[in-house]
């Protein structure tokens, strides 16, 4: 097949042309000087009231920052933690007992599938929905047993994932929801924010994450019950001392329990930024919809298409590579090519689904082989192999693509302009990226 290539087109920068990209890339995280003033001036407090540099017992910015995400979420119980991870296994400690199964995607970071081994759980991996890569509750409620305890679900990258069918197949089977929703601080799911939905919902604020608070991260729990069982399993005695009111759950105060409560230095550097959280998740809003216009029409490459029920907040922009459109082209050359063009892109942000991974092939924790799987009366016979979900094989083998996200993307026009001017190159130079050794 040959291409006739625009006289106008510049050459390709791998063949020894100018970037078409010459913008920076937005820097993140981004703390503003208020930001950093909050922080010194906690510190200045901590000279006199003990809670603005332990976060413990209550008090101080820990107790600050569970307040007013409990405002804003319009929420009654949150526990600020060490980081996302953290919140994820206290949610599936306090859910789940050793050998119980836990339904979840294999198409994320992989601590949303880590927490369950963790608690003892043996994780049970379903599909994801092409269109948005989150779960697909069809396949979910395929996989339920009379084993099943919780279905761990992520909005990956910010997607909302379909919250209405996972929440039906969970009541229906008495099943508990545990939301991952560290990357999905302010998206949205008919209008109403994510991690409210499930009996559990995990937020990380690490430095990476919409809200970048250093390391830390949130739980919120749907009832008394849920987050007093979680107190229980991840949060200071000091605490749990105010806070824990069941008569029969006091006896077990500090009996089991990691050291899981947030840092005050992060907690109050959190509360300071939640200020600009819509302001945030507005410009990177704008930038993935003005990115997808001007990407409209090029050949490789699709925006998701979002579901008028979602709002994502774009932690990480999610992208499709169409191989068919680029006849001959590898998803790895059309990297190539540019990313020597100066785009900042990548490739499946997965990279192998997790169920293909040696934990689950060869069924090996670092806590020793057979763990958890031993505590499960059909433990040896549970396999995970290729096939297992092919929606998640085939994005993260030959689909995915990862543009935008982890930047302050705040007045970013021209950068946008330049990468789409990137892309239209490298779309009329399609002959010589099929020669590109990637
Ligand atoms: C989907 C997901 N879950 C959990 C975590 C863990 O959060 P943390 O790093 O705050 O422990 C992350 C962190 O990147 C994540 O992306």
């Amino acid at each position: 097949m040959t291409q006739t290539v625009a006289l106008e087109t510049p050459p390709l920068a791998l063949g020894g042309g100018p970037k078409a990209v010459s913008e920076p890339k937005p820097y993140w995280p981004y703390l503003t000087d208020d930001e950093i003033e909050a922080v010194r001036a906690n510190l200045v407090k901590g000279r006199t009231d003990w809670s603005y540099m332990c976060a413990a017992g209550k008090g101080g910015p820990g107790q600050a920052l569970e307040e007013r995400v409990a405002r804003d979420l319009g929420v009654p119980f949150v526990a600020a933690t060490a980081g996302g991870g953290p919140a994820l296994h206290i949610a599936c400690m306090a859910t789940l007992e050793m050998g119980d199964e836990a339904i979840v995607t294999p198409y994320s970071w992989g601590q949303t599938v880590s927490c369950i081994l963790q608690a003892g759980g043996v994780p049970v991996f379903a599909d994801i929905d092409p269109r948005t890569l989150t779960l697909d509750p069809k396949s979910v409620e395929a996989k339920v047993t009379p084993r099943t305890k919780a279905i761990v679900v992520v909005h990956i990258g910010g997607m909302p994932a379909d919250l209405d069918g996972l929440l039906a197949v969970a009541r229906k089977h008495g099943l508990a929801l545990i939301e991952d929703c560290a990357q999905a601080q302010g998206s949205r799911y008919k209008g109403r924010e994510v991690g409210t939905f499930g009996d559990y919902g995990c937020f990380s604020l690490g430095s990476g994450k919409n809200i970048a608070a250093g390391e830390a991260g949130l739980l919120v729990a749907r009832t008394r019950d849920h987050y007093e069982r979680a107190l229980l399993c991840g949060m200071h005695p000091m605490r749990n001392n105010v806070d824990v009111q069941d008569p029969a759950r006091r006896a077990w105060i500090d009996s089991l329990i990691y050291t899981y409560r947030v840092n005050a230095l992060s907690a109050g550097l959190a509360v300071k930024q939640m200020d600009r959280l819509d302001e945030l998740n507005a410009h990177r809003r704008r930038a993935y919809a003005q990115m997808a216009e001007r990407l409209a029409g090029v050949p490789g490459i699709r925006a998701l298409s979002v579901p008028e029920d979602r709002d994502p907040a774009w932690h990480m922009g999610m992208w499709t590579f169409v191989p068919e459109e680029v006849e001959g082209v590898t998803r790895a050359q059309f990297l190539k090519a540019l990313q020597a063009e100066g785009v900042p892109i990548g490739g499946s942000y997965v990279g192998t689904p997790i169920h293909l991974r040696p934990t689950f092939a060869q069924k090996k924790t670092h806590f020793g082989r057979g763990y958890p799987w031993a505590a499960h009366p059909q433990g040896d016979a549970i396999v995970y192999r290729a096939g297992d979900c092919p929606v998640a094989e085939r994005r993260c083998a030959v689909e995915d693509l990862t543009m935008l996200g982890g930047g302050c993307w705040k007045d970013v026009t021209p950068l946008l302009d330049q990468i789409a001017a990137a892309f239209r190159k490298v779309a009329a130079r399609l002959d010589e990226v099929r020669g590109i050794q990637a």
